[in-house]
């Protein structure tokens, strides 16, 4: 099962996380990590920049779980440009081992696979961030989406654009596709990591952590991962039925075991 953390806040998530990629990082200087967008990942992204100082990340390689279909890759709020901003330059990574799905390859029909053989040819993601969505979806994988998925152009529901629209002047700006690893490749990443806050997550994080397993919420693809470690604060793990469980665990484990 997942190792489920409950955390007091955000910051504490994203130190928690921190630690561990940069740990990572010093065993494996040219780690690959698995980057999520959206403002989830955000606080761990913020604990690395000072843990990352004096650490070398020039060979650090990454991957992003999506990319929006339909807007320049220089507009702000793509994800080319929310990775570049809140990870390459903070963290001085070395902007071409970064990769963000091509979504304005010409030929988008198999744009998709060509990012699969680069995250194979690279060996695998180490560690994959996750954030969910409030209907369950992992990357963008919406509800539906088979297990089996590879990274291909998804079409986003409308709960997800409502969801985004914060990000942009109207909903009628956020895009419509996308294109997204797919459940069978984020299930191929190694250690995966999937944070989530607020009360507006807590029914998506149960449903995904103790639900049934199906792709009506595509997050409880988490269940059939050997190693996951799900980060919530209180709000977000308030709907959890195990909590008293996972605290338990958590505060009575091996000082050596890490997450
Ligand atoms: P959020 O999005 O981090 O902006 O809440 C999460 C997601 O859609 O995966």
């Amino acid at each position: 099962m997942a190792e489920v953390i409950i955390v007091p806040d955000r910051a504490d998530a994203g130190a928690l996380v921190a630690d561990e990629i940069v740990s990572l990082i010093r065993r494996t200087p040219d780690a690959v990590l698995g980057l999520a967008t959206g403002s989830t990942p955000l606080p761990v992204y913020e604990a690395l920049r000072p843990r990352l100082q004096g650490v070398d990340v020039s060979r650090v390689r990454g991957f992003a779980l999506d990319e929006y279909v339909g807007i320049d890759l220089d507009h702000p709020e793509s994800y080319a440009s929310v990775i570049r901003r809140e990870v390459i330059e903070p963290l001085g990574l070395t902007p071409e081992l970064v990769r963000t799905p091509p979504a304005d390859d010409p030929d988008l029909a198999t744009a998709g696979e060509r990012y699969d053989d680069a995250i194979r040819e690279a060996g695998g993601v180490d560690i994959q961030i996750l954030g969910i969505g409030t209907d369950g979806h992992i990357g963008f994988n919406e509800p539906g989406s088979s297990f089996a998925s590879r990274t291909r152009v998804k079409t986003l529901t409308r709960q997800t654009r409502e969801d985004n629209a914060r990000f942009f002047d109207s909903i009628d700006e956020v895009p419509r596709h996308c294109l997204t690893q797919g459940l069978g490749t984020i299930l191929e990443a190694r250690h995966l990591v999937l944070l989530a806050f607020g009360e507006g997550k807590a029914a998506a994080v149960a449903g995904a952590v103790e639900g049934p397993v199906t792709s009506m919420l595509p997050g409880s693809a988490i269940q059939l991962h050997p190693r996951v470690t799900v980060v919530v604060d209180e709000a977000a793990g308030s709907r959890l039925a195990l909590a008293d469980y996972y605290r338990d665990a958590f505060a009575n484990k091996p000082d050596w075991q890490g997450i």
